[in-house]
């Protein structure tokens, strides 16, 4: 029988790539997503892929009476935890949203897993917890520093909150760089609602003309061409990774009960470097101004990968150029639906 895993917050964006890598991967994925910042499309770009319509179940992690009913019900070998709202300047406006959903609903997801006996569990951090980073390539090792937001300061808890149930919870804790492009088919991919925050999603909707123009947010920093530097990844790579955090889990070849890992490509680009990537990889030109440093934003940062490498045995295989092709191509489809 194939081993189940439950992925909260799997028709989301990481989600839904980690469900198909882990069918792919030979394991049986649960989806539990409450839709609150996804929509049912992406299960039927699943089905697309996979062949078939996994397990879907529509519950809010906040849900205890619910989770554990599911819990008993598919007895999964562990939980892959991406169920969070991730929009910094949206967590400065409503914090107590954010403590709620990102932190209480870990909380409540592990309370159910303790009492229906389930062990193991992937948690979905970000590089956010190294702020501005005192070293670069930013390593696991490298120290975190206090929260720029609440956002930042519910991944920091999260992490506490799992390594201090480490007696009995065994937990991969995966920091994020910056997950973009999409499934190379293009059946899913990311479905930002509104006006999008991140630098991809807004680009590829510049191009397709659902924008007048992309603002890059300040060219004075101490950088190469004065642009912030991040460590771009494709999220099917992401996902790969969530799959090796899986099985390490299962195969208790884990070294300690609470792990953290970088999940990145090690380079970093600027953003000029991304419209210009993208420019090449499309042959389309991408409009944009300078204006303004956005406020919390860090300078540089980028993946030290020598210890995901080494021991979770994962690294990133696609590069930039692949990353933005796919990202466009994803927006192309979806501007070609009605879900829009
Ligand atoms: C942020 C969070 C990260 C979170 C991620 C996903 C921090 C420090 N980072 O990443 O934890 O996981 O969002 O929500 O809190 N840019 C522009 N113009 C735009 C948009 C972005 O120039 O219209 C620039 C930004 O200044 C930045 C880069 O593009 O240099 C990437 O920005 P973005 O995609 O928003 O991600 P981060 O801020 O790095």
């Amino acid at each position: 029988m194939k081993s189940r895993i439950i992925v909260t917050g799997g028709l989301g964006f990481i989600g839904s790539h980690t469900v198909v890598a882990l069918h792919e991967a030979g394991f049986e994925p649960i989806i539990i997503d409450n839709l609150s910042n996804s929509r049912l499309s992406a299960l039927d770009g699943i089905e697309n892929l996979i062949g078939f319509r996994p397990q879907f179940a529509q519950i809010d992690v906040n849900d205890a009476f619910a989770l554990k009913q599911l819990f008993e019900e598919v007895k999964p070998q562990a939980v892959i935890h991406f169920a969070a709202f991730k929009a910094v300047g949206e967590s400065v406006e409503k914090p107590l949203m954010y403590y709620r959903n990102n932190v209480g609903g870990l909380i409540t997801l592990l309370e159910m897993m303790k009492e229906t006996g389930i062990k193991d569990v992937v948690f979905s951090s970000s590089c956010t917890v190294y702020g501005e980073p005192s070293e670069i390539p930013v390593k696991e090792s490298t120290e975190t520093k206090p929260a720029e937001s609440p956002y930042g300061a519910t991944k920091q808890m999260g992490e506490v909150i799992l390594k201090d149930n480490s007696s009995w919870c065994n937990t991969q804790c995966l920091r994020y760089f910056n997950p973009i492009g999409a499934h190379p088919s293009a059946e899913i991919g990311e479905l930002p609602l509104g006006v999008p925050n991140n630098l991809i999603p807004y680009l590829t909707q510049t191009v397709a003309g659902i924008r007048k123009s992309l603002t890059v947010f300040g060219s004075d920093y101490d950088t190469p061409d004065g642009t912030c530097i991040r460590d771009y990844i494709h999220v099917v790579d992401l996902a790969e990774a969530h799959v090796s955090a899986v099985k390490r889990l299962l195969d208790q070849s884990y070294a300690d009960s609470f792990e953290v890992f970088n999940i990145g490509t090690g380079n970093g680009s600027t953003v000029l470097e991304v419209i210009q990537g993208f420019e090449k990889a499309t042959g389309l030109p991408v409009p944009h101004t300078i204006g303004d440093r956005r406020a919390g934003d860090v300078v540089k940062v980028w993946a030290e990968t020598t210890k995901v490498e080494n021991v979770l045995g994962w690294k990133a295989k696609r590069n930039l150029e692949t990353m933005l092709k796919d990202a466009w191509n994803w927006q192309k489809k979806l501007s070609e639906r009605a879900d829009n």
